[in-house]
């Protein structure tokens, strides 16, 4: 019985003193193993007297449950302080943000943003149209009726269906004036497609931005205080800028702004063709036209439009040398910028 009561000792004893799972375990062996210390008290039961059989046996079966039970109820606390070691090494808040910024902006999305930004300041609001127009609102309505010869200067889709993927995002304009009452200040981004020999400086699918001001007694001055303004925002800088005359059906007086070509500083080079100067802003002021096509009366009300070649305006800011390298989807352009 001694030998019993010892055992017991030594087992509580050894089972709070396993510091961890792997201590415990060889607590288990020494113990309760097949070679381990009960077991061989089991061994003796054939040593005694045949009436204290049973009751050793009894014993030794109920230390057995004992300790088995300690055990377990051990091997759970040590299960759950590992636990928490574990999390409380490895803490982990899931709503911070990653610490590795995972995407970037495209250059194309950056400059939109930048350009919204600019026009909210002046009040403008975005304005936007189907991709897929009709020719009233692609051509008719912006004065260039069929059978004109300036229609061939969009070098126009057709689906067989007799509709227009636009070539421009001057259909906006129409769109707008359809469905507003002036005065007017909106900006137009989006996407434009024509049948383009692809280059450095065409694509067949492309982004616009237009511009549409409303309002009385509008003059060209507004026109060009407002066009200066975006391109000293977009390119960070006052750039030389200048206007020339420019015909356009859907405006009189029609201009085009052209910056300083950023590439060779003026001096002339493949990229501007050798002039020194890039077109990035054709304007004008809407023509009456334009006004009587959308029920307003151009007596009353005047004003400007603009069609920024959206994506030379990015090729420009970022001195990107090839509207190509703005679509072949090169993740380098993106985390560079
Ligand atoms: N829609 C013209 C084009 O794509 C560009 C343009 C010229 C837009 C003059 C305008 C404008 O709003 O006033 O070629």
């Amino acid at each position: 019985m001694s030998d019993l009561v010892a055992l017991r000792a030594e087992a509580t004893s050894a089972l709070t003193g396993a510091a961890d799972l792997r201590a415990l375990d060889d607590v288990r062996v020494r113990f309760l193993g097949k070679k381990g210390a009960i077991k061989a008290l089991l061994k003796k039961t054939g040593q005694l007297p045949p009436e204290d059989r049973k009751g050793w046996g009894m014993q030794v079966n109920a230390l057995v449950k004992e300790v088995t039970s300690a055990l377990e109820g051990r091997k759970a606390e040590l299960e759950r302080a590992a636990q928490e070691a574990a999390l409380e090494a490895g803490w982990l808040d899931p709503t911070l943000p990653s610490p590795r910024l995972q995407g970037g902006l495209h250059p194309i999305t950056k400059v939109l943003m930048e350009v919204v930004d600019h026009f909210h300041g002046l009040g403008y609001s975005v304005a936007s149209g189907p991709e897929i127009e009709d020719a009233f609102h692609n051509f008719d309505a912006l004065n260039i009726p069929a059978n004109h010869p300036a229609r061939d200067v969009w070098d126009t889709f057709y689906l067989t269906t007799g509709e227009i993927p636009r070539t421009h995002t001057s259909s906006v304009q129409i769109r707008t004036l359809e469905s507003r009452e002036p005065p007017l200040r909106i900006i137009a981004p989006g996407k434009c497609f024509r049948n383009e020999t692809i280059d450095a400086t065409h694509l067949a699918a492309f982004n616009q931005c237009e511009g549409l001001y409303i309002d009385r007694n509008v003059t060209v001055g507004h026109l060009k205080a407002t066009l200066e303004g975006l391109v000293e925002r977009l390119m960070g800088r006052k750039v030389p800028t200048r206007f020339r005359p420019a015909f356009y059906p859907f405006v009189e007086p029609g201009l085009d702004l052209d910056i300083e070509c950023i590439f060779c500083i003026g001096e002339g080079c493949s990229i501007c063709k050798d002039s020194g100067w890039i077109e990035v802003i054709p304007c004008g002021m809407v023509h009456p036209n334009v006004l009587r096509a959308c029920g307003h009366d151009p007596e009353e009300w005047n004003g400007f439009a603009f069609g920024m070649g959206f994506d030379r305006m990015v090729m420009l800011r970022y001195g990107i040398d090839d509207l190509r390298r703005l679509y072949d989807g090169n993740l380098d352009l993106v985390r560079k910028l």
